[in-house]
């Protein structure tokens, strides 16, 4: 294959801070020729910024017009399956923002295009090209930490409602805090878990305090139309016998700013992912292991580079859609058993 000739769907801040920068940083194998965004005005401005030849102000018309190989999805939520589904029948492969999509029924249809069409389809799962995830998932595939049963995911911020965007626009979101930012810690336990079947979920939302005005630690947001959930929490178990316990929220009357944890447990020693620290029993002695220094890397551009790898010379993708699907069913699955009152039971 010769250079990729790359799209991006969306000028905003993921777009214009993480997607094309990297993409850029590649080298010459790797030329960002076309941006569109519904609102013209915002794709003139990163094609004057990063010199991009080709403004849109609508996908389908990006894709009518360039011929392209690979694209980005970097648009709400709410349009991540149909700019995805356009740019695979469209012959490319496919960066899309995370979450997959507003729900499982959109990702089943992407991941059916991609395959149909056979072309690549990623997640922006960033986290898991962490430098950290790769030595626990190392220890774990090594047999270290033994077989891995139960694992604990927190995503919660004290005062952390965004004042800018639309993270509290459920139209465009699909939900809150679990949607937005659960799904990375979510990706990042199932991975070091290998990826489970879910079997039952139970999910309880709240809105206590994103609907009240109060203390912003990232600005005013907009509290009279706040209507995704502050708080999410859930437990999760597997068709392999695992369980999972999972707390998000943009808001808690909790002691620090902003927690962003993986625990895992296996029967052999279990682990801290953020910071690093394991867990053992060894020598007749418990056992805490702290790594004196990780040479951490810049996740996005770990990403985007990997993406690109796979595209140009068919690296092994780390993520694939089928996984997508599994997150984006368990988020369906909180959201619909808090609606009812009830656990979720997969079939
Ligand atoms: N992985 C991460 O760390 C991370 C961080 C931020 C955002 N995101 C994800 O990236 C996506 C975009 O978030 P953002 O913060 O860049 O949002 P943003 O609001 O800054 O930008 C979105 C852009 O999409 C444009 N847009 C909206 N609908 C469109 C459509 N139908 N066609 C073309 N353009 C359209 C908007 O005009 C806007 O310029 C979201 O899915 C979000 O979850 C991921």
């Amino acid at each position: 294959m010769g250079d990729l000739k790359v799209g991006i769907i969306g000028a905003g801040l993921i777009a214009t801070q993480v997607h094309i920068p990297n993409y850029l940083q590649y080298g010459h194998r790797v030329k960002v020729v076309a941006i569109a965004d519904a609102v013209i005005e915002k794709a003139q401005q990163a094609a004057k910024k990063f010199g991009i030849p080709h403004t849109f102000h609508s996908f389908k018309e990006m894709f009518a017009e360039v011929e392209l190989d690979a694209v980005s999805i970097c648009v709400p939520n709410k349009f991540h399956a149909e700019a995805t589904i356009a740019a695979l029948e469209s012959g490319c492969h496919v960066l899309c923002e995370k979450p997959p999509a507003m729900n499982a029924a959109e990702a089943q249809l992407m991941l059916e295009t991609a395959n149909k069409v056979g072309k690549s389809l990623r997640y922006g799962f960033n986290f898991r090209h962490s430098k950290k995830v790769k030595i626990i998932k190392n220890a774990i595939d090594m047999g270290d930490l033994g077989h891995i049963y139960s694992a604990r995911v927190q995503a919660i911020r004290r005062r952390g409602i965004p004042g800018w965007g639309v993270f509290t626009n459920k139209e465009l979101k699909g939900g809150g805090r679990l949607i937005d930012i659960g799904v990375h810690m979510l990706d990042v336990a199932l991975y070091l878990m290998g990826y489970p079947e879910p079997e039952n979920v139970l999910g309880k939302t709240h809105q206590r305090i994103g609907n009240r005005n109060g203390v912003g630690l990232l600005g005013e947001w907009d509290y009279e139309n706040f209507n995704v959930e502050d708080m999410a929490v859930g437990m999760i178990t597997f068709k392999n016998g695992a369980t999972l316990l999972l707390e998000t929220a943009f808001a808690a009357n909790v002691e620090k700013d902003d927690t962003m944890q993986v625990s895992i447990m296996g029967d052999n020693g279990g682990a801290d992912i953020f910071p690093l620290k394991i867990y053992q029993e060894k020598y007749g002695a418990l056992l805490d292991v702290s790594p004196v220094y990780v040479q951490e890397r810049d996740v996005y551009h770990h990403e985007i580079t990997h993406f690109v790898n796979c595209c140009l010379i068919g690296t092994q993708p780390l993520s694939t859609p089928e996984q997508g699907l599994i997150i984006q069913r368990i988020v369906d699955a909180m959201y619909e058993s808090a609606a009812i009152g009830e656990a979720i039971k997969f079939a």
